[in-house]
C-alpha cells in the first residue's frame, strides 16, 4: 500500500496561511517578530525542527537563540524516557514567568511528548500558559495553527491519532551548511515492548527513491559533506520495490566528495546485502549503529526485539569480516522489568564480544501505554544504577584499548567546529570525535589527521599534509 501523502493542494493552503500570518504579525508588531525553536530527542526530531524553523521563516519570523528575546517559543519535544519529558517540563516552568511579563510572547509545544493523549491532557489542564499544543502528525499545519492562534488569541490544540502521512516540499532551514539530515522513512512498526515511538510516530512509511535522490543530489551540489539518512528503522526502508541496500547503492553513485551515514538500523533487518553494500560503497562511512538492548535471549524476547544474542553477534561478525575497519556503536537498556543480575551479566558478555567503539546506555524508563510499563519491576533504582556503572566501566575499558591501538594511524576527518582542548574538532568515518590544531577555515572540510594520543576514548591528532 502506498503511504498517504499530504497533497499539493493541502500544502498550498498552508502557504496561503503562512502569507496571512506574515501580514497579521507585520501589522501587530510593526517590526519583524522573533521565534526561538528548541528540539529535544533524536535526529529525526531535529529534522522536524529544521522544517518547523523553515515554516516560521516563511511566516516572517527571524530565528533567535534566546527564548527571552523571542515572541514565539516552540519546544519540539521527545518522550523516549521520563528524563526527556522532565527536562521539557522544567524548561516550560521557567518560561512561565517570561510569558507573564511579556505582552507578545506565545509558547508552543509539539512533538512526541504532546502526541501522547495522557500528556496532552496533563499539559492542557496544568499548563494554561502554553498557547499552542500540536502533535507529530500536525507539523505541516503550523501556518494554519499560528493563524488560528494569532487571529483568535485563544488556545489552540491539534492532536490527532492519524497513522501518519508523508509531506514533501516543506520549507526547510538547515542548522548546518555541511552536515545534513535526510529522512528516508518515518514511523515504526516494531512495537518493542518498552518503546513509545510506535505510539507517537505512527506506522512505517517511506519516501520515494526519486524524492530522496533528488534531495541528496541537491545537498551534494550545495557543498554538503555529510548526509545522514534517517529513520527509526532506516534499514526497513521500502518504496516502489526498492529496499534499503538498493537505496544506499544508488545514493553512493552520486558524483561528489561526501560521506553517507544512516541510522538507526534494526538488527533484524541488517542483512548481508546491506553490509556488502556498505563495504563496497565509495562514500559510505564505516560506522554502524546497531542497538542491541540486551545480551540475554529471555529479555530480548520480552522486549519483542525479534533476534537472539547469537543472531546479533553473527551480524557483527559478518560486518567485521567485510569491513575490518568498521566502527560499531550500540544502545543498551539496563534494568528491564524482570531482568536479574544473571541476565544482565549476559549483556556484559555480549558487550565484551561486540567490541563497540562507544555504547549508549539507559536505565529502563516505564512509558505509559507500552506493554513493559505494566510488567512487574522489582529491582531497585539504586541496584540498576550499580549495574549501569558496571556496564559503562566495562565499555570504557574496551573503548580505551581500541583507541590506544589506533595511535599513529591516519584518518579522514570531517572538521566540524572548534575544539575544547585543541583549536578544532571533527569526526572520523567511524563517528569518533578527534581534536587537532588548525585554522578555522577548515571547518566544513575533510582533512587527513594522524592520531597522536588517546585519553580513554578522546582522540587528539595532528593534520597530516600529504
Ligand atoms: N529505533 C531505534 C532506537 C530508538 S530510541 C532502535 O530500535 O534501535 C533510542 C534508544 O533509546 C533505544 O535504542 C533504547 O536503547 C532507548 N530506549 C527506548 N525506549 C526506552 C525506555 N522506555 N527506557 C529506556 N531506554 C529506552
Ligand atoms: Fe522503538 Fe523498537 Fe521501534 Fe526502535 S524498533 S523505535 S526501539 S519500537
Ligand atoms: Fe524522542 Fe520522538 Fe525521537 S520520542 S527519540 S523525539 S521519535
Amino acid at each position: 500500500m502506498l503511504p498517504q501523502m499530504v497533497d499539493a493542494q493541502a500544502l498550498a493552503r498552508q502557504g496561503e496561511y503562512a502569507a496571512l500570518v506574515r501580514a497579521l504579525l507585520a501589522e501587530r508588531f510593526g517590526r519583524q517578530p522573533a521565534a526561538y525553536v528548541h528540539t529535544y530527542g533524536c535526529q529525526g526530531n531535529e529534522a522536524d525542527g529544521e522544517r518547523l524553523q523553515g515554516m516560521l521563516a516563511e511566516m516572517g519570523f527571524s530565528l533567535c537563540d534566546d527564548p527571552a528575546r523571542a515572541d514565539f517559543v516552540l519546544l519540539n519535544t521527545c518522550a523516549i524516557r521520563e528524563h526527556a519529558e522532565d527536562r521539557v517540563l522544567g524548561n516550560v516552568g521557567r518560561l512561565k514567568t517570561q510569558r507573564q511579563e511579556s505582552n507578545t510572547m506565545r509558547i508552543a509545544l509539539c512533538g512526541c511528548m504532546v502526541q501522547q493523549a495522557h500528556m496532552a491532557r496533563r499539559l492542557r489542564a496544568h499548563y494554561p500558559f502554553i498557547d499552542l499544543l500540536f502533535g507529530t502528525h500536525a507539523i505541516h499545519r503550523l501556518p494554519e495553527l499560528l493563524y488560528r492562534l494569532y487571529s483568535t488569541d485563544r488556545r489552540i490544540i491539534d492532536i490527532t491519532g492519524e497513522p501518519g502521512a508523508i509531506t514533501e516540499g516543506l520549507p526547510l532551514r538547515r542548522e548546518s551548511g555541511f552536515k545534513a539530515w535526510l529522512p528516508v522513512m518515518y514511523g515504526c512498526d516494531n512495537f518493542c515492548s518498552y518503546c513509545v515511538v510506535p505510539l507517537v510516530r505512527g506506522r512505517e512509511r517511506s519516501r520515494t527513491p526519486r524524492a530522496i535522490l533528488e534531495e541528496a543530489r541537491g545537498l551534494i551540489n550545495a557543498g554538503y559533506k555529510e548526509i545522514t539518512l534517517l529513520g527509526q528503522n532506516v534499514n526497513s526502508y521500502r518504496s516502489e520495490g526498492w529496499d534499503f541496500p538498493r537505496l544506499l547503492r544508488e545514493l553512493d553513485k552520486l558524483e561528489g566528495d561526501y560521506w553517507l551515514r544512516f541510522m538507526t538500523s534494526h538488527p533484524k533487518d541488517c542483512s548481508h546485502e546491506l553490509l556488502d553494500a556498505m563495504a563496497a560503497g565509495a562514500h559510505i562511512a564505516r560506522h554502524l549503529h546497531l542497538p542491541v538492548q540486551s545480551g540475554c535471549d529471555r529479555i530480548l524476547r520480552e522486549m519483542n526485539r525479534k533476534y537472539t544474542s547469537e543472531q546479533y553477534l553473527d551480524v557483527v561478525r559478518y560486518a567485521r569480516q567485510v569491513m575490518p575497519d568498521l566502527s560499531l556503536t550500540g544502545d543498551v537498556i539496563v534494568g528491564f522489568p524482570g531482568e536479574s543480575y544473571e541476565d544482565f551479566r549476559e549483556t556484559l558478555a555480549l558487550v565484551e564480544h561486540a567490541q563497540y567503539t562507544s555504547l549508549f546506555t539507559f536505565i529502563f524508563s516505564a512509558r505509559e501505554g507500552t506493554r513493559a510499563a505494566s510488567m512487574p519491576d522489582l529491582v531497585s533504582h539504586e541496584e540498576k544504577v550499580r549495574w549501569l556503572q558496571e556496564l559503562t566501566s566495562l565499555q570504557e575499558g574496551i573503548a580505551a584499548k581500541r583507541c590506544a591501538g589506533r595511535i599513529g594511524q591516519c584518518e579522514r576527518v570531517l572538521c566540524e567546529g572548534k575544539g575544547k582542548r585543541l583549536a578544532l574538532m571533527g569526526r572520523t568515518g567511524g563517528s569518533q570525535i578527534i581534536e587537532f590544531d588548525g585554522p578555522e577555515a577548515l571547518i566544513g572540510h575533510f582533512v587527513q589527521v594522524k592520531i597522536l594520543q588517546a585519553k580513554n576514548w578522546l582522540l587528539d591528532g595532528v593534520i597530516n599534509e600529504k
